[in-house]
């Protein structure tokens, strides 16, 4: 059987083709992050409208790379119907449902967090279940115990904005544009580390969850209480934020994996980009026993090889979508 997936939740059009003997034969995505760079955000209707541009030309790609034709050798669409922008989901659900019906094949309409939360089996040395996955990007923060495909348990997340959010939104205070996570990094790298100490949220409580919103306004309020913001300030401002964000994750994520007694953490997302993420996270689970494995920046980031996977899964498993097209903007994991 031969999955199209595709991926159009936030700011990027994604497609791709798996097959269930010889896994994914080809895979292409198209950002929009310089479209929204100047607005400091992804803009909805901006993204939407680019999906529509992007999306058809983008299928015609993918599988002429995979050398395959739609009509003869395609078995079923997947596509993400939610979480995520609504008039972005419209898009991929629209065509993927409409192109599976002019196909006369099935559909399968797929949990773009669950698929995150899979795309590590995509990789050569997939980890074994169980595992917890710290899931941080610019519209989520989870930490999830993943028993098996379908099996999933919300351990925490944020109550308040993204971790990803929280790094777009302080990048946007020091004027470093969008995507703010790389450029935080960067520009955290001259900053000092002692000059500011800014709080780490939630980590004196017991729970798993997480909150990020406060620790933005004590970068805002720091920023205004300067006499002068030289460069030299907001970079000691990027580092402060960034350390307290990263030690915030890594004190959950430990006690993620104490509390499941899981043997190994993923870490996916845009923000398991983040190269101090990856070091403390590595360092400190080590001592732990524990193995962290980050997928390639490829998976870990959106993509459309999660969403063919995922629908392959589930497609495996029986899953059908009837006619309608379904779109689900707010959609917890535990409702699928
Ligand atoms: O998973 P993703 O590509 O898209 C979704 O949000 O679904 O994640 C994007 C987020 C953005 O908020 C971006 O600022 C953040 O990941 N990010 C980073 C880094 N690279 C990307 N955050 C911190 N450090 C990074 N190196
Ligand atoms: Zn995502």
């Amino acid at each position: 059987m031969r999955v199209l997936g595709i991926e159009t939740s936030c700011d990027e059009t994604a497609v791709a083709v798996i097959c269930e003997q010889q896994g994914l034969l080809a895979h292409h995505l198209y950002s929009q992050t310089a479209m929204h760079d100047e607005y400091g955000g992804v803009v909805p209707e901006l993204a939407s409208r680019d999906h529509i541009r992007k999306l058809g030309p983008l299928i015609r790609r993918v599988m002429h790379a995979a050398q395959l034709s739609l009509n003869d050798d395609i078995d079923a669409v997947a596509y993400t119907a939610g979480p995520g922008l609504m008039g972005a989901l419209m898009v991929g659900s629209g065509v993927g449902r409409s192109l599976a019906w002019a196909l006369d094949k099935p559909a399968v309409a797929v949990h773009h967090m669950e698929a995150h939360l899979l795309a590590p089996l995509l990789e050569d040395t997939a980890p074994g279940y169980p595992y917890v996955a710290l899931l941080v990007s610019g519209g989520h923060t989870l930490l999830v115990e993943v028993k098996a495909v379908a099996h999933y348990t919300l351990l925490g997340e944020s109550i308040d904005d993204a971790v990803g959010e929280a790094f777009d939104k302080v990048a946007q205070m020091l004027g470093l544009g969008y995507p703010g996570g790389p450029r935080i990094q960067e520009l955290a790298r001259q900053g000092s580390p002692d000059r500011f100490v800014f709080p780490r949220p939630m980590a004196d409580r017991p729970g798993l969850d997480f909150s990020f919103s406060g620790l933005k306004t004590h970068a805002l309020n720091t920023l205004r209480g300067l006499a002068s913001v030289d460069h030299q300030a907001r970079a000691d401002v990027a580092r402060a934020f960034e350390d307290a964000a990263v030690d915030t994750l890594r004190i959950k994520s430990m006690r993620a994996v104490e509390r499941t007694g899981v043997q190994t953490l993923v870490v996916a997302g845009g923000v398991g980009a983040n190269q101090k993420l990856r070091r403390q996270l590595t360092r400190e689970l080590a001592k732990l026993d524990v193995t962290v494995i980050f997928p390639s920046p490829e998976y870990c980031t959106d993509n459309a090889a999660m969403v063919a996977q995922l629908g392959l899964l589930r497609l495996q498993s029986g899953a059908r979508e009837p006619l309608q097209i379904r779109v689900q903007p707010r959609w917890s994991l535990e409702d699928i």
